[in-house]
């Protein structure tokens, strides 16, 4: 039984396989006959826009049913846990749950329980990798080739689970990450090279992956002034010039925090395309994980 959780579960050809069906989804558009039958559950325990309702746009583009189970108006708030949740959702024999949990650890437990697939559809500040992949997807298809892209992820990286997916896949396929963060937003590991202004390396990167401050995540404010941190750390005009760079952001964005409103309808903006991309990402996994696995 296969399972996403984080990118360690996908080897380097079933992620080929993803990009490579991802993009035969996206010239085709739908495939209704693929998925028929399937049956999968939506389980967020955090609030989403994009994940859930791309997942849910894929799996119907595909045939697929999908019910929606809103934590908040389910038995747990009984006080019954995730993991019996799980277990009476997998009583109804679905072929996959797509979870969304603030704990790091829930979709594995789940997974472990090995009743259905499981597909983490972000997991505390541990792993996103489906948004990962799509990040991925995206500056393949604007490159034609990811291998010595340099991406500079600029923002609260030591509070997000993408910047941890996209750590975990990028170098994978060639791709040379720096870190540009402040102190508090800086993450302690050190296998990447770390800068705390974006000017110093804005000449020698292809894309720019701007992170939201992960305040739900943060057990005490980092910054007093988050106008003081956009002053310093916000994409703008200024900041980017006529650079040949590709901006990308995983969304939600705070406008002129993370990116200024005039960079967001820049031409050199991917956000929305990201948004775009994520359906037929997410079409080759749920594809990969119900039929090829
Ligand atoms: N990128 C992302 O996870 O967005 P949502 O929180 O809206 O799903």
């Amino acid at each position: 039984m296969q399972h996403l959780i984080s990118m360690d579960d996908l080897t380097i050809s079933q992620i080929n396989d993803i990009l490579d069906d991802a993009n035969r989804f996206k010239k085709a558009k739908t495939n209704p006959a693929l998925l028929r039958g399937k049956l999968l559950f939506t389980l967020f325990f955090e609030n989403s826009t994009r994940t859930r309702s791309s997942f849910e746009v894929a799996a119907k583009k595909l045939g697929a049913s999908v019910i929606h189970l809103d934590p908040s108006k389910s038995s747990t708030s009984k006080g019954e846990s995730v993991e019996d949740t799980f277990a009476n959702i997998c009583a109804m024999d679905p072929d996959g749950v797509i979870i969304r949990h603030s704990s790091n650890d829930i979709p594995r437990i789940l997974a472990d329980m090995q009743t259905t697939p499981v597909l983490n559809a972000g997991a505390g500040n541990y792993a996103h990798p489906t948004q990962a992949l799509l990040d991925l997807f995206t500056i393949k298809e604007h490159f034609g080739d990811t291998s010595g892209k340099r991406v500079a992820i600029v923002g609260d990286i030591a509070n997000s689970r993408v910047a941890n997916s996209i750590m975990a896949l990028f170098p994978r396929f060639g791709i040379e990450l720096t870190l540009v963060a402040p102190d508090g937003f800086m993450p302690t590991e050190d296998k990447f090279k770390k800068v705390d202004n974006l000017a110093e390396i804005i000449d020698s990167i292809d894309v720019i992956i701007s992170l939201r401050a992960q305040l739900e995540r943060h057990e005490k404010p980092v910054f007093d002034d988050y106008e003081e941190y956009a002053s310093h750390y916000c994409i703008t005009n200024e900041v980017i010039g006529n650079r040949d760079v590709v901006l990308m952001h995983p969304g939600p964005v705070m406008r002129n925090i993370d990116i200024s409103d005039e960079m967001l309808s820049d031409k050199r903006s991917k956000v929305l395309t990201q948004v775009t991309n994520g359906v037929f990402v997410r079409m080759a996994i749920l594809k990969l994980l119900l039929l090829d696995s």
